[in-house]
């Protein structure tokens, strides 16, 4: 049961330093990755998030072995050929990561399964993933033709599609190749707008060959994986909340280190930017396969910016505090191009305006986005999350700023992609 916790921080300012948890699409691609691949995959840095823990739970049934202590998770496997078939329904949670990409996993082996997840995951299109999956022989099952949850999976022999994506989707490109792995032929996925990169360098990292250019994915089946090591980086949507609040916030000083600045996720930085933000990049020399940075935000004087186009996909898990970033910048910022924010873990465009006019914010919401009037100072109200972890963390940054308590009646949801966000709000007030 979700409780209502009262958040008020009056004359707050942030200083400090923080490592935010681990990159959540990383942390799940590394315990796909390392499930599919034969023999001991290890992982450093892996967000305990519930999203995450959801995908370690679904490979235990299909017979991995993974272990965790701390954020490092060992995982052997039997390799993908061996799994067994599960006896039980595999959950995902409030995971869409987990259920679109394991739909794509499982269709090329030869297992019977079925995946389901919570409410929120029972209402999410399901029909994006299984219909390029079908085009290459996949036998999915599911409510209104398989568009939702429960999914029955009957694995079966794959062929390669060469697909050209409607919707700018990572998780639709992602079900797609790993699908591609067992096909026949060589799979091509086309994206007009590019998204989040993390499966094609993880595909390289264990051992596969690919090829990428132009917006291109290109694919050969039959490839087997190579067990290795994957360095999580830290997860910029959930520093995005820091640096929202340090450039927010009077008086403030945030640093955070190894954070993944990957230029397919980056999108934020230039926000704040174009915005006036003073934000400092310094990036890391770390040999990885994603790059990073230090990124260290101070109180800004912030004017408004539209947000459009290419760089959508690039920040659009950030728009709703971006949204609040907005409501303290001089001007009429513009967010278009935003749809696919209907069909995250909540309409994210309805939540996030309905939430922020309750603080006094004038914002409004569009058929694509949301335009905002700033700056306007805010004051408390009773709040809802709506079961999103992000929308949860949007009101407490507000809380931050606003005149008066911030009633929000779900912070519970906030660990499904930051367990320690509270934590490292009075760490930083109380360093201030
Ligand atoms: C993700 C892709 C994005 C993002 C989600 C994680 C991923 O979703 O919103 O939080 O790990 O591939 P879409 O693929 O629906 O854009």
């Amino acid at each position: 049961m979700s409780s209502t916790t009262s958040l008020y921080y009056k004359n707050a300012s942030l200083k400090g330093t923080i490592t935010v948890p681990g990159d959540k699409s990383i942390s799940h691609r590394s315990v796909m990755f390392g499930s599919i691949a034969k023999g001991k995959t290890t992982v450093s840095g892996f967000l305990l998030g519930e999203d995450c823990l959801s995908t370690i739970d679904c490979f235990r049934k299909l017979g991995v072995e993974i272990h965790v202590e701390g954020t490092n998770v060992e995982i052997i496997s039997p390799g993908m050929d061996n799994w067994e078939e599960p006896k039980e329904v595999l959950y995902t949670g409030n995971s869409g990561t987990t259920t679109r990409l394991m739909l794509g996993i499982l269709s090329g082996t030869t297992l019977h399964t079925v995946m389901t997840g919570d409410a929120s995951i029972g209402k999410r299109p399901m029909r994006r993933v299984a219909d390029p999956l079908r085009l290459m022989g996949a036998k999915i099952a599911g409510r209104d033709n398989g568009q939702y949850t429960p999914l029955a999976v009957q694995g079966t022999q794959l062929r390669a599609i060469d697909y050209t994506m409607p919707v700018a989707s990572a998780q639709v490109k992602s079900a797609i190749l790993l699908a591609g792995l067992r096909a026949a032929g060589t799979t091509v996925v086309r994206e007009k707008e590019i998204s989040r990169d993390h499966t094609e360098r993880m595909l390289k990292q264990f051992g596969a060959h690919i090829e990428v250019a132009d917006g291109v994915v290109a694919f050969k089946g039959g490839q087997q994986l190579q067990a290795t090591h994957v360095n999580v980086p830290g997860d910029i949507s959930s520093a995005a909340f820091f640096l929202v609040a340090g450039a927010i916030v009077p008086g403030s000083e945030v640093v955070m280190k190894n954070v993944g600045v990957n230029p397919t996720r980056a999108g934020i930085i230039e926000v704040l930017e174009k915005m006036g933000a003073e934000l400092s990049v310094k990036m890391e020399d770390n040999h990885a396969s994603e790059p990073t940075a230090t990124l260290t935000i101070r109180t800004s004087d912030l004017k408004a910016t539209t947000v459009e186009g290419e760089i959508i996909p690039r920040l659009i898990d950030e728009i709703p505090i971006i949204a609040l970033l907005a409501t303290q910048a001089k001007g009429t910022t513009i967010i278009r191009n935003a749809e696919e924010l209907k069909v995250k873990e909540t309409d994210r465009i309805t939540a996030v305006v309905t939430e922020l006019q309750k603080l006094g914010a004038n914002i409004e919401a569009t058929d694509d986005g949301m335009i905002i009037h700033g700056p306007t100072k805010l004051h408390g109200a009773k709040l809802q999350a709506y079961g999103d972890h992000r929308i949860g963390m949007m009101s407490a940054i507000a809380a931050l700023i606003s005149s008066s308590p911030i009633d929000l009646d779900d912070t519970e949801c906030i660990a499904v992609s930051y367990p320690t966000f509270f934590e490292h709000i009075e760490g930083l007030l109380n360093n201030a």
